[in-house]
């Protein structure tokens, strides 16, 4: 199995539980290979609109967010981490996010997205966790992933140490569940009726991409490429 971790920052009590996680599903599946990515310090989306209009690879960060785009293409399963900040997703994970815009079902969603599976984890002090991980997960269903899970815990600490050994007991028990569920799907999950009904509407949507906007050009292209639209 291959997992893709994408990480917001390179410590923490988020940062420690999706470790927690890939080394639950290696204990289970021996073999697996992670790619692990940090992305703090990375830029925010300039909201130029170039990775749709023009292409992705016109995006002025290309080469810093390529690498990590390119191994979610190759990954079975992708894991998202954010602590919760100000009731929402960390400022680097969202800026990192934002750079998949083009990837969304409206425009050119990855074909390899149907079989995968997001893992969306975050913590908080008190309360915002399962917002931020139900937001970690919009993400996963905007780039068309066939299943996520949601790992929120209210920690009531700054760092992991602090954790009280009850809750970290109890943080072990659900991850342990999740990677099992994981280990079970990888490589065969598929989308529900839900998903397929969205993917259906969006073909409609797509033939009647002539009466968009210009920078849709390259999306109807796509669509084609792949045999989801006749011309
Ligand atoms: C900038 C900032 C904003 C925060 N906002 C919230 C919040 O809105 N609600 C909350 O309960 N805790 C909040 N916290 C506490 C963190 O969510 C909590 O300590 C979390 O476990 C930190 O995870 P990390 O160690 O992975 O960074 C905030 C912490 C920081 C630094």
């Amino acid at each position: 199995m291959k997992i893709t971790a994408i990480h917001s920052k390179h410590g923490g009590s988020t940062r420690a539980i999706a470790t927690m996680l890939l080394n639950e599903i290696k204990k289970q599946e021996p073999g697996t290979e992670a790619d692990e990515f940090t992305v703090a310090g990375f830029p925010s989306c300039a909201g130029c609109f170039t990775c749709f209009a023009k292409g992705e690879e016109h995006c002025p960060h290309y080469e810093q967010v390529h690498p990590v785009i390119s191994s979610i293409e190759r990954a079975d399963v992708v894991i998202l981490d954010s602590p919760t900040y100000c009731m929402g997703i960390s400022g680097s994970m969202q800026s990192f996010l934002e750079h998949l815009g083009y990837r969304w079902l409206l425009h050119r969603p990855h074909p390899a997205m149907t079989s995968k599976i997001g893992v969306a984890i975050s913590t908080t002090g008190g309360v915002g966790a399962k917002g931020v991980t139900k937001s970690l997960g919009k993400n996963f269903w905007g780039w068309g992933a066939a299943k996520s899970y949601r790992l929120a815990f209210s920690v009531m600490a700054t760092n992991w140490n602090d954790i009280t050994e009850e809750k970290k007991l109890e943080i072990l028990r659900r991850t342990e569940i999740i990677a099992r569920k994981t280990v079970k799907k990888a490589g065969k999950a598929k989308r529900g009726l839900s998903k397929r009904v969205t993917f259906f509407m969006m073909k409609r949507m797509m033939k009647k991409l002539d009466t968009l906007p210009d920078w849709f050009a390259l999306d109807k292209t796509w669509w084609r490429r792949y045999g989801w639209i006749k011309e």
